[in-house]
């Protein structure tokens, strides 16, 4: 398969760029704004204020075409093994689908449609009142145990949409044990469902968080406890049965699906049970809508390669390596965090799917923060540092309850940082003067409601894809976290020896031993 490099629309683009006009200028194309401005009944996407012109979507477009995404797309939602590395599919689509998928000659609609049942199942008798912990006490709580993509997804969604919380929900993530004493504290454990979510039930950080809860109740209880107080959503059974974990109570993972790429399934277990199955039910329903565009809608109406243009127009065109996504909206506050994994973890490769080296830069470092906190922290740095990055600002107008001069105000930010991004300030003083000509991206929302919030979700999936697309490797592996994980093994087995000859372990070894 192709990279973009190998493409003839490549030189276009690269001559666009060059020869790019300043914000300011492209800005007073009234044409080309309306163009670069995308609104649906539930958003608007504001491009104007990047130095994308409609003549480079058109060579991008042709790019996007040489490249076949269009039949790498349909090889994606139709399973075939796109995660080629690993002889796998990658169908998170099929999991807000309504068509039967086969893989391997199986139909897996019926097996996703069990399991969705059995989670509305137990989030029904979980809100009913029904679920009672060893000491008879009903159910009022739920811990997420996972890591990773088991955590970051359920965490974004929970807190974006904790209006609809029946149940509060907590999550363990890090191995520090103070993490789990703070969640332990919050939540009176003989009151609280804990849900182990590790798609290879290996994960050290999450079985040790879970081992030590398990722990309490054994001793405590017994070990009739951990039936009544632990689900557990896997690829391997196997390992939470032999956890302790009652078969009724293991909700399937498969490998069809990436653990980033998760939260649209069991993994997203938590969602179900903190915000009810309807509100779980209703952010697939966004997403599903959000694929149906992604396969369908021409580019200059298509959010996702809208999106991969910016990137692909800053990371490869430009060089500048990095993307800021800043929500302006407190309850978005874990989405830059869902996001760095989506895309670094996605895309942080060095070579391309058939073993080659990459021919340029792959994923930008990515990060973020909720505005307005960003904007007293790394903003100055964005206007007027010496590195340039596209921002992504993300926001929604309306919310439950009436407009609010708070919210007016956010907004208002908002506007007034992509502004001053594009166009700066002339001053004699070199201090105070702007350059402008920063790139930004605004895609603003009516309300965040759990169908736009599962479209914009999975628009930036989709975003990931066709980024992999262009550079030609594989999303949907993730090698590079593996050294590491053998390494703190490694290093756990001398720690607890206090063996270690190097500087940095004596050091540790003298103050343990204090
Ligand atoms: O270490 C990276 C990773 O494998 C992620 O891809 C994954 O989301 C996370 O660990 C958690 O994995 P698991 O669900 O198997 O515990």
């Amino acid at each position: 398969m192709k990279n973009y490099k190998q493409t003839a629309a490549f030189s276009r683009l690269q001559s666009f760029w060059n020869q790019s006009p300043d914000l300011q200028t492209l800005n007073r194309d009234a044409a080309r704004n309306q163009r670069l401005t995308l609104e649906t009944a539930n958003f608007l996407l504001d491009l104007t204020k990047t130095h994308l012109t409609p003549a480079f979507l058109d060579a991008y477009g042709q790019m996007l075409d040489e490249l076949d995404l269009d039949a790498q797309i349909e090889d994606l939602f139709s399973g075939r093994k796109v995660n080629n590395t690993e002889g796998r599919p990658a169908l998170h689509t099929a999991l807000r689908s309504d068509d039967d998928i086969f893989v391997d000659g199986q139909n897996i609609r019926p097996q996703i449609r069990e399991v969705f049942d059995r989670m509305q199942n137990l989030a029904g008798r979980l809100h009913q009142g029904e679920l009672r912990g060893i000491t008879g006490k009903p159910m009022r709580y739920v811990v997420n145990i996972g890591i990773g993509g088991s955590y970051l997804g359920p965490l974004t969604v929970t807190e974006a949409l904790k209006e609809h919380a029946h149940i509060p929900v907590a999550f363990l993530s890090n191995v520090d044990d103070e993490h789990l004493q703070d969640v332990f504290r919050r939540f009176p454990p003989e009151e609280t469902l804990y849900a182990v979510v590790s798609k290879s039930f290996s994960t050290p950080e999450t079985l040790m968080n879970a081992r030590q809860i398990q722990n309490y109740f054994i001793e405590n209880y017994g070990h009739e406890a951990i039936a009544k107080h632990f689900v557990a959503v896997t690829a391997h059974p196997e390992r939470a049965v032999a956890f302790g974990i009652a078969p009724e109570n293991i909700f399937p993972m498969w490998d069809f699906v990436g653990g980033r790429y998760s939260l649209w399934s069991a993994a997203g277990i938590s969602i179900a049970l903190s915000l009810g199955y309807e509100v779980f039910a209703r952010l697939l329903a966004g997403a599903r809508q959000a694929d149906a565009d992604f396969r369908q809608l021409p580019l200059e109406q298509n959010p996702a390669r809208l999106l991969a243009a910016v990137t692909f127009l800053y990371n490869n065109l430009a060089g500048y390596g990095t993307e800021a996504y800043i929500p302006y909206r407190q309850r978005l506050q874990y989405l830059p965090l869902f996001l760095q994994q989506l895309i670094m973890e996605s895309n942080g490769k060095s070579v391309q799917r058939d073993g080659r080296p990459v021919v340029g830069p792959t994923s930008p470092v990515v990060f973020g923060d909720t505005g307005t906190n960003a904007q007293h922290s790394f903003f100055q740095a964005l206007h007027q540092g010496t590195q340039k990055l596209p921002v992504f600002f993300l926001g929604y107008v309306r919310s439950a309850g009436d407009a609010h001069e708070n919210r007016r105000f956010l907004l208002a930010n908002m506007l007034a940082q992509a502004e001053s991004l594009a166009f700066g300030r002339l001053h004699d003083e070199p201090h105070k003067h702007f350059p402008g000509n920063r790139p930004s991206v605004i895609w603003l929302w009516d309300a965040l409601m759990p169908e736009n919030l599962g479209y914009m979700l999975a628009v930036f999936e989709h975003k990931t894809f066709v980024e992999s697309v262009l550079w030609n490797i594989n999303a949907f592996d993730q090698f590079g976290v593996e050294l590491g994980k053998i390494n703190a093994r490694k290093f756990d087995e001398r720690l607890k020896t206090r063996s270690g000859d190097r500087p940095v372990e004596r050091f540790i070894s003298k103050n343990l031993d204090n």
